[in-house]
């Protein structure tokens, strides 16, 4: 008997990559594909603590875990230590996984690895070990495009080493694609010489990956997609099929008294704000924030800490307690779907943003890939607004309000968000794209 197709998931540990690799991973084991998922041990405690035991999750998916080289008292927000511990404990671990799989059960081996994009090692590893090496990429096309074009741009002066941009012209790829500008990359040094350095460890594994899967569609960026070799979109991952499962993969304790909250608020009148897992807002922000939200008059739904809840302007939380919800971490993707959001604030996170298909948006980026992201919510798909910095660099409280006037007013945003959300579902349906790429991919897989 031939040995059976074994698939290997590698996520990179953080909220914003696992989601979605989750979510493509039950989608591959649906279609009767066993499959491996390797998470550390400090994700997989907080998965296995939302799926029980007897969940269709586990049943379909061999959940595993090593250890991510951090103690547990380790802040695994700081992005910098945990890259680093992740790139520098894992390799050996995984190579020891692979190959116990294959010694443990002759009908055993994996045929397929596919890794987040952020531990490009692993890709290497399974060239080396024979095995088909499919790389997942978290964010737009676009923004593969543009990393996998960094070397070029570094030889031709357009960046320092430090991934600074230090040109005046933009960057363009293609003409019928928004270029970027130095507005477009993080000003705070540290996190803009993270983020140089990550896309030049993508192109550099970049020439072992056989094919690359990333959550997005022709829908959305047909341009960007035609220019990267190899590329397989199967997205948005957030949209539900026949194949999908009703987990969403996000880890932290979600607060589902918002949900009750909203069936309370009037239809479409909800403004929904949330900046993700990684993004924070400057306390003078938040106060700007806080008071703008207030002057718009409109409920709110604000996805904040309470220590920052609690800093918050005098007397502004007894103000608007008749019309405001703050929770620490909401269930997003219903939020989104509830037909009291009128409209979704975001920092532009690349999850965030399929989520919000069908709401128009508030553009509020921190940092990579989101002033891109925002490029395409308000300038190519036209679903959303910006909220536009003053001199000293803040969103003031009036052009919040305002902004958020014009957005609720606005039908022509409202009609391409609908119109967005329906072409992506569209991908889904059995003639659609994404759908189309998963079967072709399973197959792909099964034939291996
Ligand atoms: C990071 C980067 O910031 C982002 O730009 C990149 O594209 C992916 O990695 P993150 O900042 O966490 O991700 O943002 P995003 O990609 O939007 O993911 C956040 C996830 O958290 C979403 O899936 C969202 O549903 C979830 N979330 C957020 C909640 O479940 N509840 C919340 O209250 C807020």
């Amino acid at each position: 008997m031939g040995r059976q197709p074994h698939v290997l998931v590698l996520p990179f540990p953080g909220q914003g990559h696992i989601a979605p690799i989750l979510k493509l991973a039950l989608r591959i084991a649906a279609h009767g594909v066993k499959l491996t998922f390797v998470n550390t041990e400090f994700i997989h405690a907080k998965m296995m603590a939302s799926l029980p035991e007897k969940s269709e999750e586990r049943r379909l998916i061999n959940f595993v875990s090593v250890p991510d080289g951090l103690d547990t008292e380790d802040d695994r927000r700081d992005l910098i230590k945990l890259t680093e511990s992740v790139h520098r404990t894992m390799p050996a671990q995984i190579r020891d996984l692979i190959m116990k799989i294959e010694e443990s059960n002759s009908d055993e081996r994996i045929s397929c690895v596919v890794a987040d994009t952020s531990v490009g090692w692993a890709h290497e590893m399974a060239k080396n070990f024979g095995i088909e090496a499919v790389a997942f990429w978290t964010s737009a096309g676009a923004c593969l495009a543009l990393s996998l074009h960094i070397p070029l741009l570094l030889e031709a002066g357009v960046f320092d080493n430090n991934g600074t941009f230090i040109i005046d012209e933009p960057i363009s790829l293609s003409k019928d694609l928004p270029s970027w500008t130095s507005s477009d990359f993080e000003s705070d040094p540290e996190v803009q010489k993270l983020v140089f350095e990550f896309c030049l460890f993508v192109s550099k594994y970049a020439k072992f990956y056989d094919r690359i899967i990333c959550n997005s569609n022709y829908e959305l960026e047909s341009v960007a997609l035609q220019l990267i070799p190899n590329i397989l979109p199967i997205g948005p991952l957030t949209i539900s099929s026949n194949h999908s499962s009703s987990f969403t993969g996000i880890l932290l304790p979600q607060d589902e008294t918002c949900l009750h909250w909203l069936e309370k608020q009037p239809p479409s009148s909800v403004i929904y704000v949330a900046f993700g897992s990684t993004a924070t807002l400057s306390l003078q922000q938040a106060e700007e924030l806080a008071l703008g939200l207030e002057l718009s008059g409109q409920p709110f739904l604000w996805v904040v800490q309470s220590d920052s809840v609690a800093r918050f302007p005098e007397g502004f939380v007894e103000r608007v307690a008749n019309r405001a919800k703050f929770v620490e971490w909401a269930p997003q993707e219903k939020v989104l779907a509830h037909p009291s959001v009128a409209c979704f604030m975001s920092h532009c996170g690349w999850n965030s943003t399929l989520e919000g298909l069908g709401v128009p948006f508030l553009c509020l980026p921190y940092f990579a890939d989101q002033f891109y992201n925002k490029k395409y919510i308000c300038d190519v798909w036209k679903v959303g607004l910006e909220l536009e910095e003053d001199e000293n660099g803040i969103k003031t409280r009036h052009e919040i309000s305002s902004k958020i006037k014009l957005l609720l007013s606005s039908d022509v945003i409202k009609a391409n968000a609908l119109h967005m959300k329906e072409a992506c579902r569209k991908s889904w349906d059995e003639d659609g794209d994404s759908f189309s790429n998963l079967k072709k991919f399973i197959e792909h897989v099964k034939s291996l």
